[in-house]
């Protein structure tokens, strides 16, 4: 398998022509194919990649380990609080070092306003392929795997109601970068796309923006509200989620007077009533069970959860074997 995007930094899908984004889809749907078939692809043999963690992880972190050793190649996993980052090394130097090590770097820090920044710092220095694993404004591995999923249950995009739909939950306060990313990847497969929230939970003014951009572009729509039925009424997909209130509130403080006036925004039995019959809900996971969601809900017929996460490993993957390569 060639790397047809050798060296290309992973950071936002907005990054990404569509035509690369969609071959990258084509090559998760075959390295899934050939998964489940236990076929040999070894396409990174002795590639390392380094996997550098500010935050906890599930998903991410185990979907990145897991493929690339199914890739052949091999992972270092790095609590940054055990690296000398914690002691004030530059994400420069992190950078040049690591890239002379191995020939991937990715990366999860999701602080308010730093980062992103950190990745980028990183990429503009970095001599082999950065790659976001959830930054304060971008999860494209988790937009990459959303998009496979949605595509694999409906077939088609276009026209789809999908509502994304801030939801109650106490856990910690979550970034954006998940309801962001789908905002803006989404209307660039034609999709109808209803984000909706309580007052205080906007996404910046510039993904608005943008988001409507690339509806318009593509022939799809994407509109704001308050109202959470708007979002659920006749829905294809929806996606009930938390999200923090960071665009107006900067402050890391998890339970506040705005979040407890919205725990009704909970997906219900009741709110999935409204959409189409063979609605489906999705959820980056992990949920806040009887808060943002209902058990009954996301362990019910219409829940496509655990698809949408097994997707994690093999869109992982192709972003792996499509941009890592010899020195
Ligand atoms: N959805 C997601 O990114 O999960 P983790 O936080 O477990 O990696």
């Amino acid at each position: 398998m060639k790397p047809l995007f050798k060296g290309k930094h992973f950071i936002t899908l907005e990054d990404w022509k569509k035509a690369e984004i969609d071959k990258l889809l084509d090559v998760s749907a075959e390295l899934k194919r050939k998964f489940l078939a236990n076929e040999v692809t070894d396409y990174l043999k002795n590639k390392t990649s380094f996997l550098m963690f500010f935050e906890q992880s599930t998903r991410t972190r185990n979907s990145m380990e897991a493929g690339i050793a199914q890739l052949g190649g091999h992972a270092n996993f790095l609590d940054t609080s055990t690296m000398q980052i914690a002691h004030g090394e530059t994400g420069t130097d992190t950078a040049i070092i690591l890239s002379s090590y191995g020939h991937a770097i990715a990366c999860r820090n999701c602080f308010w306003k730093i980062g992103n920044k950190f990745l980028r710092e990183m990429a503009l220095h970095a001599t082999v392929p950065v790659m976001n694993l959830q930054c304060d404004l971008y999860h494209p591995m988790q937009g990459l795997a959303d998009l496979m999923t949605i595509k694999e249950v409906k077939k088609e995009t276009k026209r789809l109601k999908v509502g994304i739909i801030w939801a109650y939950a106490t856990s910690h306060k979550k970034p954006i970068s998940v309801p962001l990313t789908q905002s803006l990847l989404f209307p660039r497969y034609g999709m109808d796309v209803v984000l909706a929230h309580p007052k205080g939970y906007e996404l910046p003014d510039w993904v608005i923006e943008k988001a409507k951009e690339n509806a318009q572009e593509n022939g799809g729509t994407f509109i704001v509200t308050h109202d959470q039925d708007e979002a659920y009424r006749d829905a294809d997909i929806v996606i009930p989620k938390n999200w923090g209130s960071w665009a107006s509130n900067e402050s890391d403080e998890v339970i506040d007077e705005i979040l407890e006036a919205n725990r009704h925004w909970k997906c219900t039995e009741e709110k999935m009533a409204l959409a189409k019959a063979d609605v489906n809900y999705m959820h980056a996971l992990p949920a806040d069970r009887g808060n943002e969601v209902e058990d009954s809900v996301i362990d019910g017929e219409h829940s496509i959860v655990y698809q949408e996460a097994e997707n994690r490993l093999h869109t992982a993957k192709a972003v792996m074997a499509m941009t890592m390569g010899d020195k």
